[in-house]
């Protein structure tokens, strides 16, 4: 019989502490020991009320996410949480960290919650694909209200103690040591006189679906907004809705079914696997734990332009103080106007407020030339992308950073090895690849030039974490992991474009698979002249054999910039942002065509949607292949915060296993056919396809 839950006593209050590191998940033996427990406390002359409080860093997180792929065993959560109301004496929760998930749920069976100041709660089941199963959907409404408990069931993200209180979820704030706290306030309870509160029994107030309509249309508007195409939200709302409809004990039940149903789910199951994937990202196979991260105090960022404004403010954000240097003082005035303008934004969006704004510029100083990064603990070079300025960038910062110094490179594409070169210090120069806009988007693709130190890669991964963003390490290689799996996307889309589709036409398909925009929206909006640029700069690598993107460069010859310029890949018109079809497009694209010597047709959305797909997914087995990546999920979680790829399917290696890889094979093999070159089969992709393999699961 397992020990993870305790039992001591102080007076006349028993506490159960427990001790299920790291984050006292509810697993099975949390479960058992807690119904023991709770029985043996409810028994024991001695005690006249209970505590339950997780030992370590947290209240529990939630049901053990491992255990759902395996046979559920009694007793279930939800009997634990309905045994709470069958116990007399009164159990208060006393939580810190985060309660989350099965952790709240077991919070709110308890008759009384306290919690630490800075604890946080929340029910964030929906990420998982599912829906707080433990009677949260039923508890929780009549403990908070229906909009509070939606806006926590449907939206998934936690709020702090403080605002659990004015939620009614909390009952007090305990300051100082949460285990006196919490014993303390048991006896008050008791010498109060105060009655349990039962969270299953009806409270008057809760009213009917009718009474609340707007709120409801309020979170499915939102669950479809921020989670398009994804089915927890709406299960979460309906289970809401039967409670309203129903006796208690009768909504649990309908509960169990619809739980099972989610969890079982292949949005569920990809969901989960995103969640473990991410946390895979930390885990670099030859650099372990005990690799310490060099001391970052402060930054220094090159170049004020967008990229550079973002990663300043990102560091800035994070506490660091940053130096951004340009090579002239206007540079320095435009770009500390620009940085002042984003703070503007986010306290006109209710995000920071005018205090935090002045404390966050605070930390941001402007200079020009080199000379102020002498003291920089890292220092991000965000210069424009033209390998020969990046490599006299390097040259000169070799002279002035101090010894120690992690020497950054934005590049999103280039030899990093070869920039490293230039100096005397290869071993402390690493990549650290930021997507626009730098300060928001979550992704920092982390690349690892052959003679980085181990510590210098801990110290990029480091950073990532420190400034809220997940870290993904790649090795070097021409657009690393993001990049370059998504160039073969967006070439098919342009190819597409010249053999007969419309451009709405192929952004639709893949809006269709939940991606938020089509790629050539995107190109329109991050400006075509971007990859045109790039590709002119490779003109001289370029294989005469393979198919290369004229219609795109044509697009640009004629200034077709994108939303920019009112126009690309659609027209934009009065300066908006709304992309419109375009007959010109269509013209440009016959032209290019009859100059190619392509053939135009109408083209099924299936065949959109297989060569945009299968020709990232070609060109991830290619990456992993090579051991740029270090696994399959580590280019899924690139995919997901990097390009919005809807997370309730996991990411593009692991929808290639949903589809299957033998499928994906033939199809390669047969656009190879007919298209030539660039549909090379990747020879992981075939090997695994012969032995009927996966990317990101066992064989
Ligand atoms: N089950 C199993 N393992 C979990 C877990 C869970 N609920 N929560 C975290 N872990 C594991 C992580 O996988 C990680 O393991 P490794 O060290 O082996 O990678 C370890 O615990 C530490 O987690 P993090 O690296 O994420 O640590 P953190 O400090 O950054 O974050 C956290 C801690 C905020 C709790 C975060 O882990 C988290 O959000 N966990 C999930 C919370 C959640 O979704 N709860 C709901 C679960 S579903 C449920 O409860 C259903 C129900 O209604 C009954």
């Amino acid at each position: 019989m397992s020990d993870l839950v305790g039992y001591e006593t102080e007076g006349r209050v028993a506490i159960l502490p427990i001790d299920n590191p790291p984050v006292n998940a509810l697993g099975i033996g949390v479960r058992e020991g807690l119904m023991r427990q709770l029985d043996r406390a409810a028994a024991d002359d001695a005690v006249d009320a209970i505590v339950i409080i997780g030992m370590g860093r947290t209240f529990p997180a939630g049901a053990d996410i491992r255990e759902f792929d395996q046979p559920t065993r009694e007793p279930h959560l939800i009997g634990v949480v309905d045994h709470l109301d069958t116990i007399e004496k009164p159990v208060v929760a006393a939580i810190h960290g985060t309660a989350l998930g099965g952790g709240l749920e077991l919070a709110l069976g308890c008759h009384f919650r306290v919690a630490s100041p800075s604890a946080r709660m929340g029910t964030p089941e929906v990420n998982l694909g599912i829906f707080p199963g433990a009677a949260g959907t039923q508890r929780l409404p009549r403990v908070a209200g229906l909009d509070h408990a939606l806006e926590l069931i449907v939206l998934g993200k936690p709020v702090g103690a403080h605002k659990a209180k004015d939620y009614g979820i909390v009952d007090a704030i305990i300051e100082g040591d949460l285990r006196s706290g919490a014993v303390a306030f048991a006896e008050k309870i008791l010498a109060d006189g105060t009655p349990r509160r039962i969270s299953s029994e009806p409270r008057g107030g809760i009213g009917s679906p009718d009474d609340h309509a707007a709120t409801i249309a309020k979170y499915r508007d939102l669950a479809n907004h921020r989670m398009r195409g994804q089915e927890s939200p709406h299960q979460a709302i309906d289970s809401v809705l039967d409670g309203m409809l129903m006796p208690y004990p009768d909504a649990v039940q309908a509960d169990r079914k619809r739980f099972e149903t989610c969890k079982n789910s292949d949005q569920s199951r990809a969901l989960r696997y995103a969640f473990f994937a991410e946390r895979e990202t930390a885990k670099i196979p030859d650099i372990g734990k005990d690799i310490a991260q060099r001391a970052i105090a402060n930054a220094g960022v090159i170049g004020a332009g967008t990229m550079g404004r973002g990663i300043a403010v990102s560091l800035a954000d994070s506490g660091l103080p940053v130096t951004v240097v340009e090579t002239s003082q206007e540079a320095i005035d435009t770009g500390l106007a620009e940085i002042a303008k984003l703070y503007d934004g986010m306290v006109r969006r209710g995000r920071i407020d005018e205090a935090e704004k002045e404390r966050r510029l605070a930390r941001i100083t402007g200079a020009v030339g080199f000379d102020e990064l002498g003291a920089a603990d890292l220092i991000v070079e965000a210069a424009f992308e033209d390998l020969d300025v990046k490599k006299e960038i390097f040259a000169k910062l070799d002279a002035v950073a101090k010894p120690g110094a992690v020497l950054a490179t934005n590049t999103s594409y280039m030899d990093i090895d070869a920039i490293a070169a230039v100096t005397n210090r290869p071993a402390d120069v690493i990549g650290l690849h930021y997507f626009v806009p730098a300060n928001a988007m979550r992704l920092l693709e982390v690349v690892r030039p052959a003679k980085a130190a181990p510590d210098a890669i801990a110290t990029g991964m480091a950073l990532a974490r420190v400034t809220g963003k997940v870290g993904v390490l790649a090795r070097v290689c021409h657009g690393f992991i993001a990049n370059r799996s998504r160039l073969p996307l967006v070439r098919e889309a342009t190819f597409l474009v010249e053999e007969g589709a419309a451009p709405a036409q192929v952004d639709a398909v893949l809006t269709g698979l939940g991606m938020p925009m089509g790629p050539l929206a995107v190109s329109d909006l991050s400006g075509l002249d971007v990859s045109w640029r790039m590709r002119q700069s490779l003109a001289g690598q370029r294989d005469p054999d393979a198919r290369y993107m004229h219609l795109a460069d044509r697009m640009c010859e004629l200034g077709r910039f994108g939303i920019k310029a009112g126009k690309g890949w659609y027209r934009y018109e009065d300066g908006g942002r709304n992309p419109v079809p375009d007959p010109e497009t269509e013209a440009i694209a016959i032209e290019v065509a009859r100059e190619q010597g392509t053939e135009r047709r109408d083209i099924s959305d299936d065949e959109i949607r297989e060569r945009c797909l299968y020709a990232a997914i070609n060109e991830g087995a290619k990456i992993l292949d090579e051991g740029i990546a270090a696994r399959a999920s580590d280019i899924d979680v690139m995919w997901l915060y990097g390009f919005a790829y809807p997370r309730w399917r996991g990411g593009i290696m692991y929808t290639a296993d949903e589809i299957g890889l033998a499928k994906i094979h033939a199809r390669v093999q047969q656009f190879h056919a007919e298209h030539g070159k660039h549909w090379d089969p990747s020879p992981l992709l075939e090997r695994l396809a012969a032995e009927g393999g996966f990317f990101t699961r066992p064989t």
